[in-house]
């Protein structure tokens, strides 16, 4: 394989919700010709690569998850003209751009619906999946919980009901239908050939449906993702898929095949765990995850992440974990949704710098390939009375002015408010400012992101926890190696809140090591043993040198 294609195993990944980031025609809406200038920002900041969730025509009932038309740009977002021009000047400065492929589902509105509500002699009937009553897979879980009772719909047209595994507006598509699997290939053509680098696909365990099963993961949704995969390696080499399956290690593991479906898949189980890792002051539930997943084929990457759009999920734990995140990250009933949390990673970690660069710290430094949310670099606030998860949507904070520099309409006219709250309003948090001061979180994760990308190890090396994780005293210490060839890094963090000393054994006392990143540390070997010194929340990234 060629290894230039392997880009995405070292890749920093940021994701833009469009809508959100720069609106340059001041209709109050993000566009792709405001993101396409803030390319900049986005270069300074170190980012390989953009996720875009989606920017088609739809309705807007689930934020564009429901696609009416997938052919075309939300007239909101702007032209496929102005999609070309993104993505050249991205690749122009070295940026990638992958999108949203939404394979599992159409909105309601899409034409093959519409089609397909005029019954059964419709040749778009069977694009969807029917039955006169609601009774097949009582299996499937809800996903949606606090809105939907099932997943089945009922059509007064159709006189029928229809399968849809998210909101009623979005009936799943029926992959047993060949002339679908073709269609969404062909969506996928679509975009490959306009230039875009790969594509998050979205809610992949859910293709299929069969009988006594729970509906997801099954073999026949492997197999056509195998197929796609094939599509994209004969034609478009290089070009990326990544799985976004809400699922345990070792459901996501059969997404990588035999590096032979999915290039990436985001690490669900890991995330919640970093946050209680973070709260417990401990390392045991990451070192527990951590020991849950299966080696990965080469060719293939994790995904990690701090937060995303949508909310933190606490699908991938047990209930009593659950119990204690809501308790201790979502005091407030209106902070929670569904099965998760609707909170940004600022206002989640207190607003406290040092934990949330430590979050950071260990996002960069554990396996896999980070992406960053957009906003969250900047340690931006969300609004948990806003509905649904556009709390965490809200207008990226540029600067200080009354629309944040997002757009130049009135802040009345903005698609949602610009977080007003004391401590998260942009006259708190904006870029501008965070640029122009080197102690900035801004700049603080410039830096990391800038030293995790001039080390191979992070991408491409093994990871070794430093010392025993069942002593006592390694609690709080998130102590690991990670190597490459004949790089070696040693990665120490204080998840306390407390200072305290670390003792770390030595294979060997003939090392130097150079600290790369962090505030210079009070560090000495001796007897095969590190001693270190460490602030509450501290982290140190050392070069370990044999001499
Ligand atoms: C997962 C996406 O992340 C979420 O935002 C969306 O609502 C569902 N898939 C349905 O497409």
């Amino acid at each position: 394989m060629n290894s230039t294609h392997l880009w995405y195993k070292n890749a920093v990944f940021y994701q833009v919700y469009v809508r959100a980031f720069y609106d340059r025609n001041g209709d109050g809406h993000g566009d792709l010709i405001g993101l396409t200038q803030k390319l900049g920002y986005l270069k300074d900041l170190g980012i390989d690569c953009l996720w875009l969730m989606p920017i088609y025509p739809s309705p807007l009932l689930d934020d564009g998850y429901d696609i009416a038309d997938f052919y075309n740009i939300h007239p909101d977002y702007g032209t496929l003209q102005d999609f070309k021009q993104l993505i050249s000047s991205a690749h122009e400065r070295g940026i990638r751009i992958i999108t949203d492929l939404v394979l599992n589902h159409t909105s309601d509105q899409h034409n093959w619906f519409l089609e397909a509500r005029k019954g059964k002699d419709n040749p778009y009937h069977d694009y969807y999946v029917w039955r006169d009553d609601d009774q097949d897979y009582s299996e499937a879980r809800i996903i949606f919980l606090d809105i939907e009772e099932s997943n089945w719909a009922w059509d007064d047209n159709a006189h029928q009901y229809y399968w849809h595994r998210f909101y009623a507006s979005q009936p799943d598509l029926n992959y047993d239908n060949s002339s679908v699997r073709q269609e969404m290939l062909k969506v996928a053509k679509f975009w490959l050939d306009l230039g875009v680098d790969g594509f998050r696909a979205d809610a992949v365990p859910y293709l299929f449906e069969r009988d006594g099963t729970n509906c997801e993961n099954l073999p026949e949704t492997h197999a056509y993702l195998k197929e796609l995969r094939q599509f994209i390696d004969r034609n478009y080499p290089g070009r990326i898929l990544l799985c976004e399956a809400n699922q345990w290690p070792e459901e996501v593991r059969e997404y990588f095949g035999e590096g032979d479906e999915f290039h990436m898949g985001f690490h669900f189980p890991l995330m919640p765990r970093i946050f209680m890792a973070l709260c417990k002051e401990e390392i045991s539930p990451i070192v527990w995850v951590l020991e849950k997943t299966p080696p990965i084929p080469e060719n293939t990457q994790w995904t990690t992440f701090l937060r995303n759009h949508d909310e933190l999920t606490l699908e991938m734990v047990t209930e009593e974990e659950r119990q204690w995140m809501w308790q201790h990250y979502a005091p407030l009933p209106r902070m929670r949704l569904n099965l998760g949390i609707r909170r940004r990673l600022a206002p989640l970690l207190d607003n406290h710098r040092g934990k949330i660069e430590l979050a950071f710290s260990l996002l960069f430094s554990l396996p896999g390939s980070p992406i960053i949310y957009y906003g969250d670099e900047i340690g931006m606030g969300d609004d948990i009375w806003l509905e649904d998860r556009n709390g965490v949507r809200t207008p990226m904070q540029w600067d200080n002015s009354p629309a944040a520099g997002f757009s130049p309409a009135d802040p009345e006219r903005l698609y949602a408010p610009i977080i007003s709250n004391s401590e998260f309003n942009p006259q708190k948090v904006n870029v501008t400012n965070q640029t122009n001061d080197p102690g900035s979180l801004l700049s603080s994760i410039k830096k990391m992101i800038t030293l995790r990308k001039s080390f191979q190890s992070f991408g491409w090396g093994e990871f070794e926890w430093a010392f025993d994780t069942k002593q006592t005293q390694s609690k709080p210490i998130a102590a690991f190696y990670r190597s490459y060839l004949d790089e070696k890094l040693l990665i120490i963090q204080n998840l306390s809140s407390q200072a305290l000393t670390a003792e770390i054994p030595l294979s060997s006392s003939s090392i130097s090591l150079n600290e790369i990143l962090g505030k210079s540390s009070n560090a000495l070997i001796n007897n095969h043993t590190l001693s270190i010194d460490l602030q509450p929340f501290d982290y140190h990234w050392f070069q370990v040198k044999s001499f």
